[in-house]
């Protein structure tokens, strides 16, 4: 990697599939994959995926005499479709030439993905292939693509061919191709004038309808070669057919742009028009790129993150906003999406939207808010079918699915396969009750970097309050104890989801859980004192929320129980955890490395991971990681438990040695509970979250999809972690402890409507405030609270 591209230097057919996740371009409403114009999905080898940002459907399937029905991010049809053939030879494909020379290049900082083969046939033709294309970041509608061909020692007849192909199905994951994945189908296809073609489908169930119109043109030797295609019909393929005469070291270029439309658009009248409309409206390659490589210099204005000192870091943080900026950008306002898990990259985990918002969100509060408000906007959309939710289970309040896709129901799979034993086994990870606390975290924190008060008075409050109900009522009062117990639940540990020999589903008081429910009541509680009192009565009378309820939540909010294990400050992941079996990790990491599926291993091994001290990624180790230590420190004091702070590196050296980082999650949250008392393993994990996705650490799994979760988080452990930052009682804190291995950095960050320049190096701190429009902002240094405004700049010395 160079600074500001990822580069391959060869043509690694085994490697494609995750080339293609890493090199998919997308601008906040639709992705697609880096695969090759020539090729069509083909198993674990190409596959050419399209994706529109929120674009669902549900199909069932029948699994093990089962009907089930799931709701996956649909492929939509392939716009890349280009390709030339000798007059009664096969269409052009890598696989059948041989590569004398091969580059591909991801550039991130104008997001231009570049391809360059030369190649030789069996007949001896040499020829050079040049691409460039773009999934325009200026007009969120547009794709484009240039292909250029130099015939190196041979002249004659070619053909070429540009389609859009809707004869795709959802085929990406070999976990899923069992289930049923025909999602589209087709509407419309025909030629709207001599250059531009289109082809319309609809999803089967969601009925999402989508129109694709290109223009094709070819210019030969630099010039307009006034050559104009054919436009050919089959079924679910439409596409341009040339003629043309090469010449000898004379390029023939082709130019396709390509307009995507979608009934879920606003501002048009019908997809299919408003795209036929604005493809005459369109300006050559060169014009679309121009103004995207502006869009993108805006962006990067706003959300690069600069370190001379470690040039290897510097270009993967750099493609980790990247690929965050092309999931959600500000194209997605407006769009009613959240943000993936996997990207818009890929079809793993169907698209849906789990916690992981709680990794990703922080760069984006700190940049970008107007984003992170409309995902939040998401969720608050989904509260009447939260409120469903909650209902059917026996509680009130707001209980947010586990898994979310369109419209907020739980779309956590019922059954899933295990690849390791070909069993299909059921799926209680649903159970993640601690989904709803996250939401919650996520509204107040945007408050806290954004003093966006009206957010808060008419939205957020309401998700706070509602997700805060919620917990009082799944909250249950042990006669005995006279302490509050949250029961049947799943942790983040995905690997723990009963007990074993146990029928029920579920653990009893997952430490994590219990406390995020304490946090939010206190928060829900103290939000009397942040909006205004009429707001408050009005959203109590709204919710239901009686004199009684807040009499419960305080109760609730002093005497929730939290297991520890016996006789030690260590926080027990769960009631009964002391009881597990201790596991035999040495035997399992020499076999299966350091990141392993143990859920999987073991179940093919006849085994079942429930039975060991034995976790997928951090869960009691997310407090430390969301909450400070002071923060937690009160939490635990409110509810009379003696927590000191020289508990907290126990707990971490306890669970680090049991946890398996199945979850390329675990080792952020790892990086980040370190950073302060061991800064050597900080890194240590730090490194390894930075390379889950360009090296494919969990062998497979970044073909199907990013790990946005993980690449937002390394891009906020050097923002917050390492900077010490932290927004408590109106103040923006900051520690800065750089690591050895990173000594300088310079970041920008937005706070409370002022843009703040950070000049970090190991010893010297400069704060400047370049610009902004809010009044003045507190800012503090180790201890000392500083004001500052628009013009300030102040230097601090930090050295250690
Ligand atoms: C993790 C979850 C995460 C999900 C999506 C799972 O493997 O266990 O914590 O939310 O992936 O990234």
């Amino acid at each position: 990697m160079a600074d500001w591209s990822i580069v391959y230097n060869q043509w690694v057919p085994e490697e494609q599939t995750l080339r293609e996740a890493l090199c998919t371009l997308g601008n906040g409403y639709f992705a697609t994959r880096g695969a090759f114009e020539e090729v069509n999905a083909e198993a674990d080898a190409h596959y050419p995926g399209t994706y529109l940002a929120g674009g669902y459907n549900r199909l069932t399937s029948e699994v093990s005499g089962k009907q089930i029905e799931n709701e996956d991010l649909v492929n939509w049809p392939n716009w890349l479709p280009v390709a030339f053939r000798h007059p009664g030879e096969a269409w052009f494909h890598i696989k059948n030439v041989d590569v004398l020379d091969f580059k591909q290049e991801l550039d991130l900082k104008h997001g231009v993905l570049r391809r360059f083969v030369h190649f030789r046939d069996s007949e001896g033709r040499e020829s050079k292939l040049h691409t460039r294309r773009i999934v325009s970041m200026a007009n969120r509608h547009l794709a484009a693509l240039e292909w250029q061909l130099i015939p190196i020692n041979w002249s004659g007849e070619i053909e070429l061919r540009s389609a859009l192909d809707g004869r795709v199905i959802n085929s990406g994951v070999a976990r899923y191709r069992a289930l049923a994945s025909q999602h589209l189908e087709l509407l419309e296809q025909g030629e709207h004038d001599e250059e531009t073609m289109y082809l319309v489908v609809q999803t089967v169930q969601s009925k999402t309808r989508m129109a694709q119109v290109a223009r094709t043109q070819v210019y030969l030797n630099g010039k307009a070669s006034g050559v104009l295609p054919q436009t050919k019909i089959e079924q679910g393929y439409t596409k341009h057919q040339f003629k043309l005469k090469a010449t000898k070291g004379q390029p023939i270029r082709l130019e396709k742009s390509v307009l995507l439309y979608t009934s879920r658009d606003w501002a048009i009248s019908e997809p299919l028009q408003d795209a036929c409309v604005n493809m005459v409206r369109q300006g050559t390659f060169e014009e679309s790129l121009e103004e995207h490589k502006r869009a993108w210099q805006r962006i990067w204005n706003r959300c690069d993150l600069y370190t001379a000192c470690n040039t290897k870091v510097q270009s993967v943080l750099r493609l980790h906003i990247f690929h965050l900026l092309q999931s959600v950008s500000g194209h997605t306002v407006d769009l009613d999406v959240g943000v993936p898990a996997r990207g818009w990259h890929g079809e793993a985990y169907r698209g849906h939207i789990f916690w992981d918002e709680l990794f990703i969100f922080p760069f984006l509060n700190l940049r970008l808010p107007a984003i992170t408000r409309e995902l939040l906007m998401y969720r608050y959309r989904r509260l009447p079918e939260a409120r469903s939710a909650a209902v059917e289970a026996g509680y009130k309040g707001a209980m947010f699915p586990w898994q979310s896709g369109s419209n907020g129901r739980e779309e956590s799979q019922v059954i899933h396969l295990n690849p390791q034993s070909g069993r299909w086994l059921p799926d209680n990870t649903f159970l993640q009750r601690h989904i709803s606390s996250a939401v919650a975290y996520n509204v107040w924190h945007y408050y806290q970097s954004t003093d966006d008060i009206d957010f808060l008075s008419y939205h957020g409050a309401e998700l706070m309050l509602d997700i805060a109900q919620f917990w009082s009522t799944i909250a249950t009062r042990n006669k005995e104890t006279g302490r509050y117990e949250i029961l049947h639940v799943v942790g983040p540990d995905e690997y723990h989801t009963e007990y074993p020999d146990s029928e029920e589903t579920g653990l009893n008081n997952n430490a994590y859980t219990n406390v995020l429910a304490v946090w939010v009541i206190q928060k829900a509680l103290q939000l009397k004192e942040v909006i205004d009192d009429s707001r408050y009565e009005e959203l109590l009378t709204k919710l239901h929320i009686s004199p009684d309820d807040l009499t419960r939540w305080q109760d609730i909010s002093k005497r929730m129980y939290v297991p520890f294990l016996q006789d030690s400050s260590i926080i027990a992941q769960f009631d009964g955890y002391d009881q597990l079996q201790e596991f035999d990790w040495k035997k399992y990491k020499a076999k299966h490395g350091e990141a392993m599926r143990l859920d999987r291993i073991l179940e093919s091994e006849g085994d079942n991971v429930n039975k060991y001290k034995a976790s997928k990624q951090a869960d009691v180790l997310m407090l430390f990681y969301l909450f400070s230590s002071e923060e937690l420190l009160s939490i635990f004091k409110q509810l009379d438990y003696d927590f000191k702070p020289a508990s907290i590196p126990e707990n971490v050296a306890y669970y680090e040695q049991r946890t398996s980082h199945g979850s390329t999650l675990s080792k952020i949250v790892h990086a980040w509970v370190l950073a302060r008392t061991d800064r050597k393993r900080s890194w240590k994990n730090f490194e390894v979250a930075l390379m889950s996705d360009l090296e494919d650490i969990q062998g497979g799994t970044t073909a199907e999809g990013i790990h946005l979760g993980a690449m937002a988080g390394t891009v906020d452990l050097v923002q917050r972690a390492y900077t010490g930052l932290e927004i408590r009682d109106n103040v923006l804190w900051l520690n800065p402890v750089l690591p050895d291995e990173m000594p300088c950095l310079n970041l920008q960050l937005r706070y409370r409507g002022h843009w703040i320049k950070l000049n970090l190096t190991v010893d010297k701190m400069i704060i400047t405030f370049d610009r902004g429009w809010s009044k003045e902002v507190k800012i503090g240094v180790r201890g000392e609270v500083y004001t500052f405004k628009t013009g300030d700049q102040k230097e601090f010395n930090i050295s250690r």
